[in-house]
């Protein structure tokens, strides 16, 4: 989490700086700042909040900043809260410096440094790492040498960008386990931890080994590593880049991709299906299908994806999946054997467990699949197969279109993996895939249609300072998504509960007008889930009820029904996601909440 920028060239540093940090704000917005090089040496502006607080200060302290060489940070705190004095860059004697990830062992380097005279004015782990680099300077004298030694010290994840107050106009930066990337411009060379800050400028970056030390001036870029100047890493070439087309005229990002989600599922299936029916690389498709078991691992709503994707596969191909968060799975993998798979889904591509996930996993050599959205992400890169969601880029923190795309890739993947193992026939498979790649397509176009209905129910049901989802088997996964979305961007609090699991504890938490929202679909639990509906009911709790069909009598158990419109019952998940996205979107709007950037979250999470 946390962006970086760094730039030094031939044109004024602090605009680039600036801009910047703004494409890569969704990194983390609890505070910005930059530092750069003047006359009188390197000065920083910093500030918590977003980066138009920085800019202001910038506009009142240096209006004619004419510098050529600096570097800036956008914060999602992790090690102090968010306020101006915890905001990077951070500054101890001659070095100031910014920094991405966790320093695990900080606070033994803190008394070490502290020891040694530096005095401290921030809460940070990075601030430690400044105060060691200007101790070590003092001794060594030389900046490449000073970080190899610093970076050899420190324990965690990390991407460092630096400056030394005697050598002008030069940054440099270093890497562990978080990205940080180096772009040679015609616009001056830059480092940044995502290629989306330079994607305007270049299709091409290179990525620093771990280990080394790069330092960048206005002629050129240097790598070190511990024999001394080493060749530079192999460019990276960008060939797909997910379009970035703004909000157009619509009030948020979040609500914008709620609209490109039936975009999001055709461009999605496009790539996928061949004469009607879906059409895998080969590799990837029999790998999975041989698979004695598949694995999904994600975090969030990736990982709720993962679970409709459970459902899909199981059904369709047969093949048992567990579905496993990536931060659990890192450290308390379950038992698996040469012949299972693992898919790995991921948005971002960059999220820190799933690829620490997908590492360990690589390194027993079992074969990995990334099942992603962001083209040439960590995860896309490393993955023996990749499979790509085409939602195009997701902006908002909330996750709406990709999660919609991911499910619809899981179930077209379902289905061919149905009829690589032939438990499905190739008329079956077609028919379920028209259903997918036109039919849901059209069904969600007809909810986003009617967001009048939907906002009319979120004023009635999201009144109070909790509320609860049930459901059973793929419309429990649901729930749990549903849950997620609104808890997240309203704040109000939100558990999705397996339905018949209520009574065994939860229950106790109905009263008078708590709302509940029950999904439902198909026929199996259908009659199950009413009871438990009714069990709530007669507890004085607000019922709607979302499902794929009317059923007479139904109607006793809620105050409201809806119908979400869907092909058949095995793609009502799909469509009914939609309705929830607009749910949440619209009590976080009733409720004044900052939508796309809802409090303490991050777009990209890159830390542990
Ligand atoms: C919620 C949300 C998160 C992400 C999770 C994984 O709306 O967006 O739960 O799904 O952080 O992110 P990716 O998919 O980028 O790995």
């Amino acid at each position: 989490m946390c962006g970086i920028i760094g730039y030094v060239g031939g044109n004024p540093a602090v605009p680039r700086l600036i801009n910047g940090l703004k494409k890569l704000e969704y990194r983390g917005y609890d505070s910005a700042g930059i530092s750069f090089f003047t006359e009188v040496g390197v000065v920083t502006v910093k500030a918590e909040g977003r980066i138009a607080n920085t800019e202001a200060l910038l506009r009142e302290k240096y209006p004619d900043a004419q510098s050529v060489c600096g570097l800036g940070h956008t914060r999602w705190a992790t090690t102090g809260k968010p306020s101006d004095a915890n905001a990077h860059p951070h500054r101890v004697g001659r070095v100031t410096l910014v920094h991405n990830g966790i320093i695990e062992n900080y606070k033994t380097l803190k008394k070490e440094c502290e020891a040694a005279g530096r005095v401290f004015r921030s809460q940070t782990d990075t601030e430690v790492i400044a105060a060691l680099a200007d101790i070590v300077y003092e001794r060594r004298g030389d900046p490449v040498a000073t970080l190899r030694e610093v970076a050899a010290r420190l324990e965690g994840s990390f991407a460092v960008t630096a400056l030394f107050d005697d050598r002008e106009n030069t940054v440099y930066g270093f890497r562990k386990d978080s990205p940080l990337i180096v772009a040679e411009t015609g616009d001056g060379n830059y480092f940044a931890s995502d290629y989306i800050a330079v994607k305007h400028l270049t299709d091409v970056y290179r990525f620093p080994a771990e280990g080394t030390v790069v330092e960048v001036t206005a002629d050129g870029v240097r790598y070190y590593d511990r024999e001394g100047e080493a060749a530079p890493p192999a460019p990276i070439r960008v060939t797909d880049v997910n379009r970035d087309d703004g909000k157009g005229a619509f009030p948020h990002f979040m609500l914008k991709e709620i609209f490109d989600v039936p975009d999001a599922i055709r461009n999605t299936c496009r790539d996928r299906v061949c004469e009607g029916r879906p059409a895998f690389d080969d590799e990837t498709l029999q790998r999975l299908a041989a698979a004695g078991r598949i694995f999904i691992v994600a975090c969030g709503t990736a990982l709720n994806a993962g679970k409709l994707g459970k459902v899909y596969i199981e059904k369709f191909a047969r093949i048992p999946v567990s579905c496993e968060l990536a931060s659990e799975f890192r450290y308390f993998p379950p038992l698996c054997g040469a012949n299972d798979s693992f898919i790995f889904i991921s948005q971002s591509g960059e999220t820190a467990d799933t690829v620490a996930s997908m590492r360990m996993i690589k390194s027993q050599g079992l074969y990995t699949v990334a099942l992603v959205n962001t083209p040439n992400s960590t995860i896309a890169r490393e993955a023996d197969g990749v499979l790509y969601t085409r939602a195009g880029t997701e902006t908002a923190v909330a996750s709406t279109k990709a999660y919609s795309a991911q499910s619809a890739l899981l179930f077209l993947l379902a289905l061919g993996l149905g009829m690589q193992k032939k438990t499905l026939t190739a008329e079956t498979a077609a028919a379920f895939t028209k259903n997918l790649t036109k039919g849901v397509p059209a069904a969600i176009e007809k909810i986003l249609a009617d967001t009048e209905k939907i906002k009319a129910f979120s004023e009635k049901y999201c009144t109070a300072p909790s509320c609860f989802f049930l459901g059973r088997g793929p419309d429990f996964f649901l729930a749990e998504e549903s849950s997620l979305k609104l808890k997240e961007i309203s704040y109000i609090h939100c558990e999705a509960y397996a339905a018949g699991e209520i009574k065994h504890g939860t229950i106790a938490l109905i009263e008078k007008d708590v709302p509940v929202i029950a999904i439902i679909s198909g026929d199996k639990i259908r009659a199950k889930t009413i009871s438990n509906a009714a069990e709530v009911k007669a507890r004085d709790a607000k019922v709607l009820t979302v499902t794929d069909r009317l059923v007479p009598g139904e109607d006793e158990t809620a105050d409201d029904i809806c119908v979400a419109d869907c092909p058949c019952e095995e793609l009502f998940h799909i469509c009914a996601a939609t309705f929830f996205q607009l749910f949440a979107y619209y009590t976080a709007v009733g409720r004044g909440r900052d939508v796309d950037k809802p409090r303490n979250l991050a777009k990209s999470v890159t830390v542990e």
